[in-house]
């Protein structure tokens, strides 16, 4: 089976094999309230930080302390690791096919992807394996890899199975479809004639976006090649023109004012917070008069939440290899867009849209960390 025309091959054993790794994830999702639990009654009560300011350096050491959460923290590490093992052997199966395909395609693509081997990677994509997917982001072994995209698209879709709420589904599209959404609610009759998808990964969120306008050109960024071949395959496949150029968003070289809507989905706490501020500056320098720019990140915000709370957000940066998402969760991303020069910048959660398409803008404060919705800020250029 293939869950999109274009992805690696999953046959009946590779498929049980992925299902039991969601279902594995989704049960650990539901255990986690064991985590409360133990903390409620083994640490809340005694916790007393040494001093303020050092609240969640604190509990994080009485937690790694605490049987339930050893144990527990322990078996996400391996459901992740179990993920990658079974996904990478099922990418390795499809990958002389993915190869030959995206040699094949080239002349006929109603897309385009424009690679730069001398581009760099920030340290901050290579120096860890994020997510631990192995190879990271940017690993680019020829002109025919398109591994870490395959891999990537695989481990998310096995991620969806196991999701109940805040599922994009196979097509991991909740991002795209909750953006659209907040575009049509802030900005109504908006129709932007270019866009440009920062840190677009293998596409799964610009795709949508291209889709939504259809008049527009859509551009997607990122650093990784391999990345970026699998996403022109896959933007292809579905049908969808995209042009993929490999850049680093912090100064992708584009001209000053030459798109109409810059946004940037999961990304910035994949940065560190220099390189975010870096990221929304550059989304401002690159909007035409009357231009829009959207960020949207992961649900956590430091202020609403208690520190245990605030802790549980930041367990991918302790034991999964998201160093930066403190940034994020602790960091002021409406601050960053005012002084990138945005105006009427707003803040604020997106519900992901239901069956029905209904989505509705929140201002903070509002989410306890749902993953039904999505933080965003956005702004106009005047
Ligand atoms: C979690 S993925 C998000 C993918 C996609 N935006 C989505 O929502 O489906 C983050 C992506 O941002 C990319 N990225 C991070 N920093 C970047 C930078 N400075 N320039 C280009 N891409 C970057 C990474 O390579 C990775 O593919």
């Amino acid at each position: 089976m293939r869950f999109h025309p274009e992805s690696p091959d999953v046959d009946p054993a590779a498929l049980s094999r992925l299902r039991f790794v969601a279902a594995f994830k989704k049960e650990l999702y539901q255990l986690s309230a064991g985590n409360t639990a133990a903390y409620r009654a083994d640490i809340a009560t005694l916790f007393v930080p040494e001093s303020a300011g050092n609240e969640r350096e604190a509990l994080r050491e009485q937690m790694e302390r605490q049987p339930y959460f050893r144990g527990w923290s322990s078996l996400m590490r391996s459901a992740q690791d179990l993920m990658w093992h079974h996904t990478g052997r099922a990418v390795q199966d499809s990958a002389e096919r993915l190869a030959t395909r995206f040699r094949s395609m080239s002349n006929q693509a109603k897309g385009a992807i424009t690679l730069n081997p001398a581009l760099e990677a920030p340290g901050y994509l290579v120096d860890v394996d994020v997510h631990r997917m192995p190879g990271g982001y940017a690993a680019d072994t020829d002109d025919y890899d398109l591994y870490a995209g395959a891999l990537y698209d695989l481990g998310g879709a096995v991620y969806q199975l196991g999701m109940s709420s805040g599922a994009g589904g196979l097509l991991n599209d909740a991002r795209g479809r909750t953006l659209i959404a907040h575009l049509a609610e802030r900005f109504p009759g908006f129709a932007p004639a270019r866009i440009l998808d920062m840190g677009c990964n293998v596409g799964h969120n610009t795709v949508p976006l291209a889709a939504a306008f259809p008049q527009a050109e859509t551009v997607g960024i990122d650093i990784g090649a391999a990345l970026l071949r699998y996403a022109h395959l896959r933007a292809e496949g579905l049908g969808v023109p995209v042009h993929f150029i490999q850049a680093d968003a912090e100064r992708t070289g584009f001209e000053d004012a030459s798109f109409d809507l810059v946004v940037s989905q999961i990304v910035l706490h994949e940065t560190t917070p220099q390189a975010a501020a870096n990221i929304i500056r550059e989304s401002r320098r690159l909007l035409r008069r009357g231009g829009v720019a959207v960020h949207l990140e992961i649900p956590f915000q430091a202020s609403e939440g208690d520190t245990f709370q605030q802790f549980m957000w930041l367990w991918e940066q302790y034991y999964n290899a998201e160093p930066n998402i403190a940034g994020v969760v602790d960091g002021d991303l409406s601050g960053m867009a005012v002084a990138a020069g945005l105006e009427d910048v707003r803040i604020g959660y997106q519900d992901i849209p239901g069956a029905d398409g209904a989505s509705g803008f929140h201002a903070r404060p509002r989410s306890a960390g749902s993953l039904s919705q999505w933080l965003i800020v956005s702004g106009r250029a005047s």
